[in-house]
């Protein structure tokens, strides 16, 4: 049986007693609306601990906008569904409340230029108000392992970069992306798309393929017109972003050196939904 937490309290409590028991704990924070990329977390952290901890939590923070945190999905009661057959051991899904206490000091974590490329760029004060709450989890939870999906590469990276400036003992396991079988990469907003938007973001996917299809024989230049072009082939896709970049500074890729390693990073926007998907390229 899951058991259910609501209070940080209560959480703490029972984890006390199974670290005490030596079983190792898994983390897996979300924020609800759960798929099958969610719970592919889960099954990964099955593989690599003896308790799988989910948080459910819509975190405020880390929303620039008032309207995107309005309109993001809580189907609470289907998401314990999914987490009861999927076997995930505990659910944490705190209140705001419980999360940030009336007199919280404001949170600041030198991001470098995490902070201000892409996502970080994009979406002002983002990053700060993902590592915020994903400290304050992982102090809760004191896992130790975190798992996070691959679809979200720079949030992997941010949260990688607190983790060694607090000197957390958390180590981080990357989970693939999970795709329909058409290849949209899923995500809680796709909730939002109708079947034929669907289709039409499926071009994402397309994009991303012609850059991998065509490195490293391909300029980089080359290669990101290639991609562009796909998207505008599609029509009423609303590029934000498309890059090639170097893996480690996430810094765009001008030449490809030998040694290194890159990633396609892609935003866009279908039917008033922001898409974000990635491929890694070596
Ligand atoms: P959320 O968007 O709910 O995602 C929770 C985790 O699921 C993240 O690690 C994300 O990368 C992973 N995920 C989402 N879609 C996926 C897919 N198609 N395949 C594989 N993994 C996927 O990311 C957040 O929440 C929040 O920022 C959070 C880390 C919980 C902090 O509030």
């Amino acid at each position: 049986m899951m058991e259910i937490f609501e209070t940080k309290k209560q959480l703490q409590t029972h984890l006390a007693d199974l670290r005490q028991a030596g079983k190792k704990i898994a983390l897996v924070p979300t924020m609800g609306a759960l798929h099958e990329g969610h719970l592919s977390l889960i099954s990964e952290a099955q593989k690599v601990a003896d308790i799988v901890v989910c948080s459910i939590f819509v975190n405020p923070t880390q929303f620039n906008d008032p309207k995107d945190l309005e309109k993001y999905p809580r189907p609470i009661e289907n998401d314990i569904k999914l987490l009861t057959s999927a076997k995930c051991d505990i659910l944490f899904m705190p209140t705001v409340a419980e999360m940030y206490p009336a007199d919280e000091t404001p949170w600041h974590i030198n991001l470098g230029a995490l902070d201000s490329i892409w996502e970080g760029e994009k979406r002002p004060g983002h990053f700060q108000g993902v590592t915020q709450v994903v400290y304050k989890l992982f102090m809760l939870t004191l896992p130790d392992v975190a798992c996070f999906g691959q679809k979200d590469f720079q949030q992997i990276m941010v949260i990688q970069k607190m983790i060694d400036i607090k000197q957390l003992p958390v180590t981080i396991h990357i989970c693939p992306i999970v795709r329909s079988p058409e290849g949209l990469a899923l995500s809680s907003r796709n909730m939002r798309l109708s079947e034929a938007d669907k289709i039409k973001a499926l071009a994402l996917y397309r994009s991303l393929n012609t850059i991998k299809k065509g490195f490293p024989q391909t300029a980089i230049a080359q290669l990101e017109e290639n991609a562009e072009q796909v998207l505008a082939d599609e029509g009423e896709i609303t590029l934000e972003y498309l890059a090639i970049c170097e893996s480690t500074t996430l810094s765009p890729a001008t030449t490809i050196e030998p040694g290194k390693s890159y990633v396609a990073l892609l935003v866009a926007w279908v039917a008033g939904v922001r898409l974000i998907d990635n491929m890694i390229l070596s």
